[in-house]
């Protein structure tokens, strides 16, 4: 007679030695690129003003409508200075504020785009910024 218990456990540990490979990479595959933010500009602010524009939260999803709204500002209406819900001033600029505090480009901005296959064409008039090295 077979031995159904044994069988079973036989095929668990089985199934988990040939499915090792696969889970164990669940995550790495995929990983989030790492995103730098220990520029020069940025490590300059107190440590408790190292923030955004707007909040972590709002910028991951939002910072393609927020320069959108910057450029439809600047460009249709002259105005160039935009205040954030805390209150604080910035210069509505591509090039003069997001790449001032983010100037390492290719750590942030293109990380982020490439693993996401985002092209923005907005270099292709903007300068983008010389990495300056710490
Ligand atoms: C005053 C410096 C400063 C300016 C100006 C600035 N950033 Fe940031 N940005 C930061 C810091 C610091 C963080 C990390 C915030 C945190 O960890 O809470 C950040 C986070 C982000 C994130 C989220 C990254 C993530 O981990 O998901 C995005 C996207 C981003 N910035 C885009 C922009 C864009 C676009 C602009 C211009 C509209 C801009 N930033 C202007 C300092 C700045
Ligand atoms: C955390 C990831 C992440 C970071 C960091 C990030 N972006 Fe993005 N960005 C995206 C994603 C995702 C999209 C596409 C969103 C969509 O299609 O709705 C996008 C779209 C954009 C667009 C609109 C492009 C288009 O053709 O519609 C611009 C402009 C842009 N990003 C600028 C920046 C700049 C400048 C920085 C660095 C200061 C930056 N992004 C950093 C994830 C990121
Ligand atoms: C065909 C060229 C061109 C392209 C492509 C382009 N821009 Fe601009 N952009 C301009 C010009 C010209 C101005 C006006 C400059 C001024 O008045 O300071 C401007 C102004 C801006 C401003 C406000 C002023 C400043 O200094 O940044 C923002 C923000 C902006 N653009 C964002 C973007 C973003 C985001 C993209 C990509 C999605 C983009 N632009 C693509 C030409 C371009």
């Amino acid at each position: 007679m077979y031995d159904s218990g044994k069988i079973i456990v036989g095929l668990i540990i089985f199934l988990a030695l040939v499915t090792f490979p696969f889970y164990n990479n669940i995550g790495k595959v995929n990983a989030k690129p790492e995103l730098k933010i220990d520029t020069p500009e940025i490590q300059k602010l107190p440590e408790q003003e190292r923030k955004c524009v707007e909040t972590k939260e709002f910028m991951r999803g939002g910072h393609m409508q927020l320069l959108n709204d910057w450029r439809d500002s600047v460009v249709r209406n002259g105005n160039r200075v935009y205040t954030n819900s805390a209150h604080k001033t910035f210069n509505m600029s591509l090039q003069n504020e997001c790449m001032r505090c983010h100037s390492n480009k290719k750590d942030f901005c293109d990380k982020c785009h490439n693993y996401m296959a985002v092209v923005p064409y907005c270099w292709d008039c903007h300068i983008a910024p010389k990495e300056k090295k710490l």
